[in-house]
């Protein structure tokens, strides 16, 4: 590959695409299930409405992911066959094995590939975005699928005692084609992937009784199902949002007025506005789609992306700045020139 721009590798994003399943959890749905209100959840968290997929007839991570991933080889124009490598974040592997990769390369088409998922719940996307532009720039890789998805609410307690995380999360999965270009100066420019699992006690899926740390007390001890402080996970979430963003424009030496986009992980709109609040960003340069599909964990990035890109407001030449917050406790940033 020639070098027209001073050196190395460039990396863009050819296609994007969205996958949600069919079946919806309003407010209203909840109100029967739990004692919570419409009026509760849309004050508290932003969210009307959520989807849910169908897991016990067949609507699994894969599923999503495999439709996520055909829509967007089909917007890039690109064939399966000239995958190189398909990562997946994902939380909610539909069992241990194999991996939603490993299915959805067999379910598209792809050739015998590398293929894998990535753990790291909420902002599983955003360090499989960064580690995927990393190796397309080593030269290693021209061609790579990358895919958010997950069937959270497969793990949710629909009852009084998981109502807080209940009311937050739906399934979706979001999907991106990558690939190296001539032009160095496209695609990733920064980024921060940071991890402390001194928090993991904040939010977590217990597998067995051991899984319940010590010190936390929990109203239910049910196993399987998500457990959260919310409160912790809040003040955590409104805390590192705001330091990531501040770390990711000092080291690239921009202003929040540089950015075009600021693609962020839907979890609670209070948490979007503490962050525009203190850094001026104007509501269209930050899109919030919570109302919609509330937090769909690995999937909410790319949904986020795709949204904008299909509504004609993502153009090269743009900067966008990805963020998430999660389980792990995880966060950071992915700050791309288009
Ligand atoms: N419906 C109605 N009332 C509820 C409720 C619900 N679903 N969940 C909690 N409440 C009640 C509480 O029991 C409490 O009642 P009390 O004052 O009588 O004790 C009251 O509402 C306030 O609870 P609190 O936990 O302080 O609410 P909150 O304002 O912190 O909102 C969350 C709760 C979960 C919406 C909020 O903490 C949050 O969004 N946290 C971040 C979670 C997150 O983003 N997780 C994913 C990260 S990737």
């Amino acid at each position: 590959m020639s070098d027209q721009s001073g050196g190395g590798i460039g990396v863009e994003i050819i296609g994007s695409a969205l996958h949600l399943p069919e079946g919806t959890l309003t407010n209203k749905d909840l109100e029967g299930m739990m004692d919570t209100s419409d009026e509760w959840i849309v004050k508290r968290t932003g969210i009307n409405t959520r989807r849910r997929a169908d897991i016990a007839n067949g609507e699994t991570t894969s599923v999503l992911a495999t439709e996520a991933m055909r829509k967007a080889l089909a917007n890039a124009k690109v064939d399966a066959t000239e995958l190189d490598l398909l990562l997946v974040a994902t939380m909610t592997c539909d069992s241990p094995t194999p991996s939603v990769g490993c299915v959805v390369a067999r379910e598209v088409g792809c050739r015998d590939i590398g293929a894998m998922d990535i753990n790291a719940a909420c902002s599983g996307f955003l360090y499989t975005v960064s580690m995927a532009d990393a190796m397309i720039k080593s030269g290693t890789y021209k061609t790579i699928g990358v895919i958010g998805a997950d069937c959270i609410t497969r793990h949710i307690d629909y009852s009084n005692f998981g109502r807080g995380a209940a009311i937050l999360f739906g399934d979706g999965a979001g999907a991106m084609v990558l690939r190296a270009t001539d032009d160095s100066s496209k695609g990733m420019i920064s980024h921060k992937m940071h991890a402390d699992g001194n928090g993991a006690k904040h939010l977590f899926i217990p597998s067995c009784e051991i899984d319940f740390p010590e010190e936390a007390e929990f109203d239910e001890r049910k196993l399987d199902k998500v457990q959260m402080n919310g409160q912790a996970v809040f003040k955590f979430a409104v805390t590192k949002f705001q330091e990531v963003i501040s770390e990711t424009l000092e080291e690239s030496g921009l202003s929040a007025d540089d950015i075009d986009h600021f693609v962020c992980h839907q979890a609670n709109s209070r948490i979007l506005d503490s962050a525009r609040e203190r850094f001026g960003i104007p509501s269209e340069k930050l899109l919030v789609n919570i109302q919609k599909y509330g937090n769909t964990v690995g999937g909410s990035i790319p949904i986020v992306f795709h949204e904008l890109v299909a509504d004609g407001k993502v153009q090269p030449g743009q900067k966008v700045m990805f963020l998430a917050f999660g389980a792990g406790l995880t966060w950071g940033s992915s700050l791309w020139q288009l």
